[in-house]
């Protein structure tokens, strides 16, 4: 049985105080409404991360949103996995499109990275995805292989299993367009061929691969019912405790 999983990425939002409350209201709803076996994370900003993970315990899992390739050293301004370990998060997000947008982060470097959040014993949750240029040209595939290949299959077998894979394409985040059921699914079982390909099919069935891209609690039971989504990363729903709830509600079992 593959783990399901419904993971907030609250991007650069809310200042501390609002953090934590709203934090304290998810954990309560999830405390009190979640029936089945998935798991909830957050993923905040990185000042607050100590005092979620405190507040979080076994029912809210912790995560940040990237880490240096580095264990330490002259990097003002940057964060290390061994760190963000040190505060009690077991997951870290790696490869968000807006780091590679925007930090012009490109598969090698989060190679590095994600080696590096497994030495420190953090769960990556490895981010891919095309832009809608690429959806539009049908190079979609190509690209998807590229950043999986380059990105995290160079990793040995071992290590490759405790990684999550999130499938957010640009096109869908943040701009209510969500990819349809039928569009995710067809991805997400082609990660999962590429995957069988590379290692084999025991590890492939056994890979979590999220959906992310204006998931909401409307159209994730659907997203979620499909064969090879495993949860969803989700952007601005996770910003809201209703939504964000229902939506790690939204499985069928
Ligand atoms: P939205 O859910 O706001 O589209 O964001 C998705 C995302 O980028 C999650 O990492």
């Amino acid at each position: 049985m593959r783990k399901k999983i419904v993971a907030g990425n609250w991007k650069m939002n809310l200042d501390y105080a609002n953090g934590i409350s709203l934090f304290s209201e998810i954990v309560n709803m999830v405390r009190d409404e979640k029936k089945g076996d998935q798991i909830a994370i957050i993923c905040a900003p990185y000042i607050h991360l100590n005092s979620l993970a405190q507040l979080g315990g076994e029912i809210v899992k912790i995560g940040a949103q990237n880490c240096h390739q580095n264990d330490s050293g002259a990097f003002t301004g940057e964060i290390s996995a061994t760190m963000i370990k040190s505060v009690g998060c077991e997951y870290v997000i790696i490869g968000h499109s807006e780091r590679r947008q925007y930090f012009a982060e490109g598969n090698e470097l989060l190679a590095q990275k994600t080696i590096k959040a497994l030495e420190n014993q953090l769960t990556p949750i490895f981010c891919i995805g095309e832009t809608l240029e690429e959806r539009n040209n049908g190079s979609y595939f190509e690209v998807l292989k590229a950043q999986l290949a380059q990105g995290i299959f160079g990793l040995s077998s071992a290590d490759f299993s405790k990684v999550v894979i999130a499938y957010e394409p640009v096109w869908a985040i943040g701009t209510g367009l969500t990819a349809t059921s039928d569009q995710a699914q067809e991805v997400h079982a082609y990660i999962r061929k590429e995957i069988e390909a590379k290692y084999d099919q025991e590890i492939a069935d056994a890979c979590t691969i999220l959906y992310g891209g204006s998931c909401n609690p409307k159209n994730a039971s659907e997203l979620f019912a499909q064969p090879d989504i495993d949860g969803g990363l989700i952007g601005g729903a996770s910003l809201k405790s209703r939504d964000f709830v229902d939506i790690v509600k939204a499985f069928n079992s």
